[in-house]
């Protein structure tokens, strides 16, 4: 053979090597474990994957005393692609015999205000500063914020929802970590973690105070048109 022919022959045995390799790199791992098979594995979904891992994470909780009493964790629920997250303070007696935040009667109110917005429950997502119910509906402790932070600081790093409303006193001022009072905070943007925060009035503070549910749809005409300009 010619020494033209030789690397010819040297080089094509060189390019079906590679081809080969490529080959088996769509299959198996660098240390030869078989990958599976690509049309049989499901496309991965990071987002729920790490909402399970934090899921699992929280139901095993004893940061703080609240998982001696309470009956079911109220994690968190919705769309895991929300553009809107809404956190309320801390579980009531129906949402934790449910384990799914706001189905009382401050949900219900809350839910109309989704719907007003021409969204849907399941377009949002939706959870609370506290994931454990306080007994007897009592206010939130400072410690109990302080441990449950995490989590809420974790689901909102993993949904990267464009916009956050915090409902009432207690969640802006845990999220905010200020003390002004919420009728001073309410209709003002703020940040959390690089994500526009609106603090509003909580749905349970209007059924005492139907007069301001006018404030807080001036808050979500806020929140629509960030959104609407944020698309443009
Ligand atoms: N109030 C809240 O703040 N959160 C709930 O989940 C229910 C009522």
């Amino acid at each position: 053979m010619g020494e033209g022919k030789i690397i010819k022959e040297q080089l094509k045995q060189s390019l079906e090597a590679i081809r080969m390799r490529l080959e088996f790199e769509q299959y198996f791992s660098p240390e030869g474990v078989p990958l599976g098979n690509a049309a049989s594995v499901k496309a991965p979904n990071p987002k729920k994957e790490l909402f399970e891992k934090l899921l699992e994470k929280a139901k095993k909780c004893q940061l703080c005393s609240l998982y001696k009493t309470r009956k079911n964790l109220v994690f968190g629920d919705g769309n895991l692609d929300a553009e809107i997250m809404f956190v309320g303070e801390a579980p009531g007696r129906d949402e934790d015999l449910a384990g799914i935040p706001f189905v009382g009667v401050a949900g219900q109110l809350l839910i109309k205000i989704i719907t007003a917005m021409k969204l849907e429950r399941s377009d949002v997502f939706i959870t609370n500063v506290l994931r454990c119910r306080p007994p007897s509906n009592r206010n939130p402790l400072p410690e109990e914020v302080v441990c449950c932070r995490p989590y809420l600081t974790e689901l909102i790093r993993i949904i990267k929802p464009k916009i956050i409303c915090s409902l009432g006193k207690f969640a802006a001022h845990a999220m905010l970590n200020v003390t002004n009072p919420i009728s001073k905070l309410r209709g003002n943007f703020y940040d959390f973690e690089g994500i526009k925060l609106m603090p509003t009035f909580h749905p349970a503070y209007l059924l005492r105070n139907p007069q301001d549910k006018k404030l807080v749809w001036d808050d979500m005409k806020k929140i629509m048109k960030y959104l609407v300009n944020d698309k443009a």
